[in-house]
């Protein structure tokens, strides 16, 4: 189990950079596998869901070489199609080998997924789309038998909700079926278009990704490809409420401020000052913020994994903020975490409310998921004396040495392992 303790106090100062977007360079990896040779991935996060995926993906045939912030791929011809139990347990975006591997080799056989416990996150939409494409489905102890006995073929899959795992999948697998796929209710995440584009650097043809239509054209086969991710939104986002929270100013590097949009407007609302450049945000925090009331929404709502983070600085709002999470059913396990530490935050159905209050008093507490486990970090920032963050790796999941970058921009925190 790791720990981070951290000293409250110090107000955040300093700049500090972020890497490619966990939830781009995971899809990367997958989409790797419909092109044998060798293909290569910049500005790569070093963290733990991309060593799983890099594990996933060796599993199925592929060698990973990581070096510095880039990873070669080199992909045989021949692939194993399916991604072993344990790790797609530990990783719900292994789900995404199914389209992949129907696309590639016509069959796969995936455990369903695992991943954070945000209440149930079924994959009805992964499948249904994929059926109209011509895959059939059999559940066998656990283990999803995918074939595809005529090959894929194009079809319009009109999505209930725009999924963002179920519009990845669909794009994976239609890149080489027979005839155009639409994707209609699409996912407009940045991840996805930056998805897109490294397919399309594979040769894919692919018009409207970052809309809610997406129309592809199955060619016969891709070459391997060369792609830098697109910056981290959410890790960018985290040290700025980690600026805002301890009433400090930090600038983020190497981000693109367009993809954090509503996410500042609410910042700003909540009396932070910031200025955007081309890819650099600078944001001060106030000595106390105000209460702000949102909902999660697919991009370009609020995201739901900057959610848990906003709940921390608002904790110490002066009045009552309201946030509705509209994404996941379940994604409050933290709240009685942060309120160990003196916050006043209750949960009505979907609803978080969160009475500020004047301070927070650090003690010993447990992260649940990423995102919770970096919004308890930033609490104990802004809490009297000492907060010990527990089960602290769920953090490296999504995070390249958080302790590391917040101690660079003067956090007080330590990590035992
Ligand atoms: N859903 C269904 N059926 C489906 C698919 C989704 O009911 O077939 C539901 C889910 O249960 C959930 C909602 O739809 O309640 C949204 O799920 P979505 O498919 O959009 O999310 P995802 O692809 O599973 C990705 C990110 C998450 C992020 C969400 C929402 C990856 C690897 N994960 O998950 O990231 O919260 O989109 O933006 O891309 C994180 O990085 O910490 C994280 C959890």
């Amino acid at each position: 189990m790791a720990q981070l303790v951290v000293t409250g106090g110090a107000r955040l100062r300093g700049t500090v950079g972020v890497l490619g977007a966990k939830n781009a360079v995971l899809k990367h990896l997958v989409a790797t596998l419909l092109a044998p040779g060798i293909h290569r991935i910049d500005n790569t996060p070093d963290i733990v869901d991309v060593r799983l995926m890099a594990q996933v993906i060796s599993h199925i045939g592929a060698s990973c070489r990581f070096e510095g912030t880039s990873v070669e791929v080199e992909v045989p011809d021949e692939l194993l199609p399916e991604a072993p139990i344990d790790l797609v347990r530990r990783m719900r975006a292994s789900i995404l080998v199914l389209g992949a591997l129907l696309a590639r080799c016509g069959e796969a056989r995936v455990a369903l997924p695992g991943g954070d416990d945000f209440g149930s996150r079924p994959i009805d939409m992964h499948l249904e789309g994929l059926e109209s494409m011509g895959a059939e489905f059999e559940l066998v102890h656990g283990v999803l038998r995918a074939i595809a006995p005529g090959g894929l073929h194009g079809a319009e899959v009109m999505l209930e909700f725009p999924s963002v795992g179920a519009t990845e999948n669909l794009l994976l697998a239609s890149v080489m079926a027979r005839g155009t796929t639409v994707i209609g209710n699409a996912a407009r995440e940045p991840e996805i278009q930056d998805l897109a584009e490294f397919l399309v650097t594979m040769g894919a043809v692919i018009r409207g990704a970052g809309t809610s239509t997406i129309e592809i054209d199955g060619v016969g086969g891709l070459d391997p490809g060369r792609h830098r991710a697109v910056p981290d939104r959410l890790e960018a986002g985290t040290y700025l409420v980690g600026a805002a929270i301890t009433g400090g100013e930090v600038t983020v590097i190497d981000c693109v401020p367009g993809h954090l949009r509503m996410e500042l407007r609410k910042l700003g609302e909540a009396g932070c000052s910031y200025e955007v450049g081309k890819d650099w945000v600078t944001l001060s925090g106030p000595e106390r913020p105000r209460p702000v009331d949102f909902a999660t929404l697919p991009y370009p709502g609020f995201h739901t994994d900057m959610h848990p983070q906003m709940v921390s600085l608002l904790s110490l709002a002066e009045g009552t903020s309201v946030i509705t999470e509209n994404i996941y059913a379940a994604r409050f396990r933290y709240i009685g975490e942060l309120n160990r530490l003196g916050a006043d935050v209750q949960i009505e159905g979907q609803h978080v409310i969160i009475r500020g209050v004047t301070a927070l008093s650090g003690c010993p507490i447990d992260a649940c998921d990423i995102r919770a486990g970096a919004a308890l970090v930033l609490a104990g920032l802004a809490a009297d004396g000492v907060t010990t963050v527990n089960d602290a790796e769920h953090i490296d999941r999504g995070y390249a040495d958080f302790p590391g970058k917040l101690a660079a921009l003067g956090a007080h925190i330590e990590r035992f392992d």
